[in-house]
């Protein structure tokens, strides 16, 4: 049985003060209407982990992820963060290789699969994202760039390391512009993901795999979204940032 995951991506956004009000609500409505089958994984900015691990102690399907970490273990690299510095602070998940990181800071498949190694090294799970943009899914082989992504960035990893992977499929043109991906497109590329897996480490790690859809995924849609066989969750962005909005995508899977 996979994994299910529901992960809130919350990006630059939410002061302190407003964003542990959002965790308090989020843990408890999690505590009282979640099972353990589902997990929770909430992504604030670097300067709340501390406070939001606080706050999720003991809540065993609410775990910690940060946004990003520097590839390298230690040095001058000013305004970076590394690996070892998140799991110091109780982080468990890392989101790797999101569009946004990927087009305004240039991450390359080959720069992230570093980053996938030392997340590794240090004990944090990727959630490692993939995605074409709209040029691409219209005109061009976006199965096969998304897999491509997947191949430079994952498939040097062995199988145990593969193991330890999230996928998060995030269709660029659905990604805060309140475009989803339908159902079926959805399912029609975590189904190719999945086949890709399975090409290189068998159908066993390809199956135990989670694959999750981001890009405008609220309650409106998720219903329909999770009940993909394919679909093992999301990773969700403006619809996190609303304690309501969130646990009523984490309750539809
Ligand atoms: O990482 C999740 C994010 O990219 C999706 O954003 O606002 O479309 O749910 P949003």
């Amino acid at each position: 049985m996979r994994q299910k995951i529901v992960a809130g991506n919350w990006k630059m956004n939410k002061d302190l003060e407003r964003g542990l009000e959002l965790v308090s609500e989020v843990v408890n409505m999690v505590k009282d209407e979640v099972t353990s089958s589902v997990t929770v994984v909430l992504c604030p900015p670097f300067v709340h982990l501390t406070s939001v691990n606080k706050l999720i102690a003991g809540q065993s399907n609410i775990k910690l992820g940060a946004q990003n970490c520097h590839q390298k273990a230690s040095g001058a690299y000013t305004g970076e963060v590394s690996a070892e510095m998140l799991k110091s602070v109780g982080t468990e998940y890392v989101i790797l290789g999101h569009s946004e990181r990927r087009e305004y800071f240039q991450e390359s498949n080959e720069q992230l699969a570093e980053k996938v190694n030392i997340s590794l090294a240090n004990g944090l799970l990727p959630i490692f994202c993939c995605g074409e943009s709209l040029d691409l899914r219209q005109n061009g082989d976006f199965v096969g760039f998304v897999t491509n992504q997947l191949t430079e960035s994952l498939f040097h990893l062995s199988a145990e390391d593969f193991g330890k992977i999230v996928i998060a499929y995030e269709p660029i043109w659905a990604i805060g512009t309140g475009l989803t991906a339908t159902a079926q497109q959805a399912q029609d590329m975590h189904a190719a993901i999945r086949k890709h897996l399975a090409g290189k480490y068998g159908q066993a790690v390809a199956d135990a795999t989670p694959i999750l859809y981001g890009g405008s995924a609220k309650p409106s849609n998720a219903v329909e979204l999770f009940s993909c066989p394919d679909v093992d969750g999301g990773l969700i962005g403006g619809a996190s940032l609303a304690s309501r909005d969130f646990t009523d995508v984490v309750k539809a899977i």
